[in-house]
């Protein structure tokens, strides 16, 4: 059985645990690694082969495709279970009863309103500011609402912690679109579902009824369902790491919504829309843009295409693109952009470069065009992300504080100047 792995320093072995995970992965544990070889460290930019931590929220397997919480497949989740339930599973580690699945349902239905004088912070925003640096920014200042400390030890404290943030997000994540868009700032229906209700945040208007199509409630409930967890990605990295300092549950949430905005990481889905517009306007060469993404002297990617580790196929952009199939076909849209988005992924897959790099369409080349088929204006897609991955964030952040994480400090290897004398401003 593997359960040691040696390393050689300068003619010196020393020996290191390995760990074995459930599903039989193995990793090094190097966390002695500085103190005996007196100051040796790794260098592993990006963590391209660096874990963090030990999890028992999500498997993913990027060879196979394979994407778990607490045990349970996305397949079966997507299909069988609502959001709540799968928040519950994977805060919580198991699948709610009816009666835990009641009552939290109502636990965050009593939290959905929204301190008024967050209203004022909102009307602080200029217009032209993009809803995740708002939603950033106002889960931040729930902090100054809330400013007890969470004690993720006492069950209580955590589940209201929990609670509350859940119900907020959605009404916090909404004010931001309407804001910019001249509405007045909307409250939370508590006679809705949690998905209705982000959909009558997002669109009802005081003047007219508000009519709900249960095919865009089901598709955006699966929709948000695959963005739950997705293990130790860059926003989930960044709400443990900034929780392990000791700042609160809301303070490193509104970390992981900026780490979230980044076009490589949740502003992919707007990418690609963005993306797929542009090739629709230039007439529709779907091969100009292939040669461009390929071009390494071009900086253009192809926006959801790669993953950091699905290097097989991407299980959510599977179920994402069926879904995007059935919500058209329901809907009777037919979108131009569904049909270059298809003929793009067609090529692409059939494409040496892409092949060779193993570069599939992931979550959010089709999570656009339902977003779009379900009229969220392209300026939210992200955060419609945002809203997706809240369940994830909270259950990393409680497992890191209950494991009782370090601070995460990483080293450098510093290559910069050696010491020099300080020059005057005449020697400079
Ligand atoms: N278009 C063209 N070439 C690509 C692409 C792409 N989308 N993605 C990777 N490559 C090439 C890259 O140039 C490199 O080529 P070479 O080996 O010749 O230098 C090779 O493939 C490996 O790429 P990498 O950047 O080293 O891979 P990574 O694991 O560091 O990056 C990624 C993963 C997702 C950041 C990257 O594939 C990418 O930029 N994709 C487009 C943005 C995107 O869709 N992001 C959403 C990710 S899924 C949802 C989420 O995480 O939020």
């Amino acid at each position: 059985m593997l359960d040691k792995a040696i390393l050689e320093v300068d003619g010196k072995k020393y020996e290191f645990p390995v760990l074995i995970g459930t599903e039989n992965e193995v990793a090094i544990d190097i966390s002695k690694l500085r103190g005996v070889t007196n100051g040796v460290i790794t260098i592993d930019t990006g963590f391209k082969n660096t874990g963090s931590c030990s999890s028992k929220i999500t498997f993913l397997d990027g060879e196979k495709g394979i994407l778990r919480h607490r045990g349970y497949a996305i397949e079966d989740l997507t299909k069988k279970a609502n959001f709540l339930e799968v928040a519950f599973l994977v805060i919580f580690g198991e699948l709610p009863t009816k009666f835990e699945l009641k009552k939290f349902e109502d636990d965050i239905k009593s939290y959905s309103l929204v301190n008024e004088e967050m209203k004022g912070i909102v009307e602080g925003f200029p217009k032209s500011a993009h809803p995740m640096g708002m939603l950033s920014s106002l889960t931040s200042a729930l902090t100054a609402f809330n400013p007890r400390r969470v004690d993720v030890n006492c069950k209580d404290d955590m589940y209201n912690a929990v609670v509350k943030i859940l119900g907020k997000f959605p009404v916090l994540a909404t004010w931001a679109h309407r804001r910019n868009n001249g509405l007045p700032l909307n409250y939370s229906d508590n006679s809705l579902g949690y998905i209705e209700n982000i959909m009558q945040l997002m669109f009802k208007i005081p003047t007219e009824d508000y009519k709900m199509n249960p095919i865009a409630v089901k598709a955006l409930d699966e929709l948000l369902i695959l963005h739950e967890d997705h293990e130790q990605n860059c926003s989930t990295s960044t709400v443990r790491i900034v929780g392990s300092s000791g700042a609160g549950l809301f303070a490193s949430i509104s970390a992981g919504v900026s780490a979230l905005w980044g076009p490589l990481h949740g502003g992919a889905n707007q990418a690609v829309l963005e993306m797929l517009e542009k090739i629709q306007n230039d007439g529709g060469d779907v091969d100009k843009f292939i040669a461009k993404a390929k071009d390494k002297n071009d900086p253009f990617r192809l926006m959801g295409f790669g993953h950091r580790v699905y290097k097989n196929f991407d299980p959510r952009a599977r179920i994402i693109k069926k879904a995007a199939d059935e919500l058209f076909a329901d809907l009777n849209l037919n979108d131009p952009v569904l049909s270059i988005a298809k003929h793009l992924e067609e090529v692409a897959l059939k494409d040496e470069y892409f092949a060779e790099r193993k570069l599939y369409p992931n979550v959010d080349f089709y999570s656009g065009i339902i977003y779009r088929a379900l009229g969220i204006p392209v300026e939210m897609f992200t955060v419609m992300f945002a809203i997706g991955r809240l369940p994830g964030w909270i259950a990393q952040w409680k497992e890191m504080r209950k494991n009782g994480e370090p601070i995460g400090r990483p080293r450098q290897l510093y290559t910069g100047e050696a010491l020099r004398p300080f020059k005057s401003f005449e020697e400079r």
